[in-house]
């Protein structure tokens, strides 16, 4: 499938992942506190990105974690905040999920944050992840349901807005809100389900939550005017009442629902007791 990821590793979208993973680093750690994360644990991060997460992963392991990362731009950092923290190099995988020659039956957890949102046939990387885990290995991931988006007041162009913006990552193959079909993936990917964790996140004009929002939105509005019916037209307009909006204390802008989605991979009796004891064998003679 050609694919190709689209928000890029520009230092505008640098700038604007930092910021976001400021903004929202405190619920990945509340996932690892639930997750239980042991000394020495093999663990695989997919698509770090500037890794304000992967340090804690190698914190909380003792150790190097293993990462899936086809930026170099984002290597590159990675290397540099490795030599910080004296816990070593993990193996790189310096290409998209898709092509990385994952180990089978090695990892006791696979994380990734908003990475899945960007593949296309979503459910082929996830059996392929399944198999890169141990029996009784975790997969975690955190995913947006987009459904919750709002600005309050509305505007009259929301709708056409949020179809363009699930558009956009369609335009890849892609699905901005896929969190919410998580569990039914994993559940065909052959993963017994642990949990789903919501975090919806809620903020007036001048906070962390509203410009974290507004960035984004404000930096792809021109790419999103390619999907009609939203166009160049309502994309100006829109931002025009979001400026009003933001104007006035009382407006709010609802975040995107971020859901954390945890599964396991089936131990290797349960998969044996699962299959059943088999047919009775049928007396000869
Ligand atoms: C939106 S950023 C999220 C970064 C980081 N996980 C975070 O939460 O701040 C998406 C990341 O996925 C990486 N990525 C893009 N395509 C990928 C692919 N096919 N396989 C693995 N990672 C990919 C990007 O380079 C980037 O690091």
């Amino acid at each position: 499938v050609a694919y190709r990821y689209l928000l890029g590793d520009s230092r505008r979208e640098a700038t604007r992942l930092r910021a976001q993973a400021r903004l929202w680093d405190p619920t990945s750690r509340a996932l690892f506190d639930r997750l239980g994360i042991r000394r020495g644990s093999r663990i695989l991060e997919i698509g770090p990105g500037r890794g304000s997460l992967n340090l804690e992963l190698r914190r909380r392991a003792g150790g190097p974690v293993d990462v899936v990362e086809p930026s170099a731009v984002f290597r590159a950092r990675l290397a540099r905040v490795w030599r910080g923290d004296g816990r070593g190099r993990g193996r790189v995988f310096e290409t998209g999920l898709a092509e990385a020659p994952l180990p089978r039956d090695h990892y006791d957890l696979v994380f990734a944050r908003w990475v899945f949102l960007f593949l296309p046939d979503p459910l082929s990387h996830l059996r392929k992840v399944a198999r890169a885990l141990r029996p009784g290995g975790i997969l975690a991931l955190q995913e947006y349901h987009r459904d919750t988006l709002g600005l309050v007041p509305r505007a009259p162009e929301w709708s056409d807005f949020l179809a363009a913006d699930l558009a956009f990552f369609r335009s890849q193959g892609g699905d901005a809100s896929l969190g919410s079909r998580l569990p039914r993936l994993l559940e065909k990917a052959g993963l017994d389900p642990v949990e789903v964790h919501p975090t919806v996140m809620v903020g007036h004009p001048r906070s962390a939550v509203w410009n974290w929002l507004t960035a984004y939105f404000t930096s792809v509005m021109p790419r999103l005017a390619n999907y009609p019916p939203f166009d160049a037209r309502k994309a100006r307009s829109l931002l025009r009442r979001w400026r009003e909006a933001e104007a006035e204390r009382s407006s709010l802008l609802i975040a995107p629902a971020v859901l954390d989605v945890v599964a396991r991979r089936p131990s290797r009796r349960r998969r044996r007791a699962a299959r059943g004891p088999g047919r009775p064998r049928r007396p000869r003679g």
